[in-house]
């Protein structure tokens, strides 16, 4: 069983309507604008540390204009959240800002990346069928991603934590979970296969986090260097909850502090680390840069 996440990158190359080179060229992308949630965001960070747009903003020397929020989803039409979705808040202020002559960029230099999916189909969302009646995951993956079954809230071994404390079949999260994870990572990448006919001229990409995740469980000793035992199944930070205790209240908590901290694949129970995002960011810059990466797809 492996986790599952995917990156769309999204490069317009005006003035390259016949290019023939797919993906960008190297130097050519100098501004990162990122869409997503939680684990994009720069300010309500959710890896305890730095985000990874910022590494990879460092390490690519781009500009980085970050739009994703904490809770985001791909439209509060699909998954009624009150928190600032890719189509009803992120993409409003996006184009507020470049209407207003705000953010000006060039098309050719920018790349733009949407990484989200943990919210439509979580503990909050479809997995217990609170969305929008009707709503499946072919709706919601036609905008968005999918999270990782096998991130500790959505392993057979769960435990109650912060993020849900009610009694629950952890077997069947983790089952159903890995179904929606699979057909939603298909049906997008389907999807995304048919975009660059209706966007003539811009660079489409899919990073696959899935297979570099997957990796990362299978040989954790090439990527996590903390002083800690590493440990690709529990987290930095992990909260054990009485059943139904209020996740407003305080857990039991087991933190890794210092250089320990590097040797964990999750921050806590939903979230990547700070070296998981740092890896994360190596490999987009390397894709973004146009160099050989294990982890892309251009479809043009
Ligand atoms: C992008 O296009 C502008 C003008 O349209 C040009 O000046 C610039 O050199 C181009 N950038 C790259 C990296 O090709
Ligand atoms: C442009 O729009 C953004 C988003 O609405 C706003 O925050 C900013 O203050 C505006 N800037 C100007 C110069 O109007
Ligand atoms: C949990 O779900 C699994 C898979 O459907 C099932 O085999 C198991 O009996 C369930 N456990 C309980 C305690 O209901
Ligand atoms: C991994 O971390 C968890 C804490 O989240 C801990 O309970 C577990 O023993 C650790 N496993 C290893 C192999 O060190
Ligand atoms: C682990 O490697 C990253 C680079 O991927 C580095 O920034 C970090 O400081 C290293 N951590 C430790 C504990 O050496
Ligand atoms: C891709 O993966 C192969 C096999 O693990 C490895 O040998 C190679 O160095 C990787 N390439 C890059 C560019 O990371």
């Amino acid at each position: 069983m492996k986790s599952l996440t995917k990156l769309i990158t999204i490069g317009l190359a005006t003035g390259h309507l016949v290019a023939a080179q797919v993906g960008p060229v190297p130097g050519q992308i100098k501004n990162l604008v990122t869409f997503g949630d939680s684990f994009t965001d720069t300010v309500l960070v959710g890896d305890g540390g730095e985000a990874w747009p910022v590494y990879a903003a460092s390490y690519g020397s781009f500009n980085l204009f970050p739009f994703a929020r904490s809770g985001g989803a791909c439209s509060i039409k699909l998954t009624p959240f009150p928190w600032p979705s890719i189509f009803e808040s992120q993409l409003p202020s996006y184009f507020a800002q470049v209407e207003n002559g705000t953010l000006s960029l060039l098309p050719n230099e920018t790349m733009y990346t949407l990484w989200v999916g943990t919210n439509d189909i979580g503990s909050e969302a479809l997995l217990i069928g609170q969305q929008t009646p009707g709503v499946t995951i072919v709706d919601t993956v036609s905008c968005a991603m999918a999270p990782l079954q096998h991130a500790p809230l959505y392993s057979v071994n769960s435990y109650p934590s912060g993020y849900y404390s009610a009694p629950r079949n952890t077997t069947e999260w983790h089952l159903f979970m890995t179904e929606l994870v699979n057909s939603g990572n298909k049906i997008a990448q389907l999807l995304l296969q048919n975009l660059p006919s209706t966007l003539p001229g811009a660079h489409i990409g899919l990073f696959d986090s899935y297979a570099l995740f997957s990796d990362m469980i299978t040989q954790p000793e090439a990527y996590f260097n903390g002083t800690a035992p590493l440990n690709v199944t529990g987290a930095v930070r992990s909260c054990v909850y009485e059943i139904n205790q209020s996740p407003a209240e305080q857990g039991v908590c087991t933190v890794a502090t210092g250089s320990d901290k590097d040797s964990f694949l999750w921050y806590d129970e939903l979230h990547p680390s700070e070296q998981t995002n740092r890896i994360v960011a190596r490999e987009i810059t390397d894709a973004i840069q146009g160099k050989a990466n294990n982890w892309t797809m251009w479809f043009s």
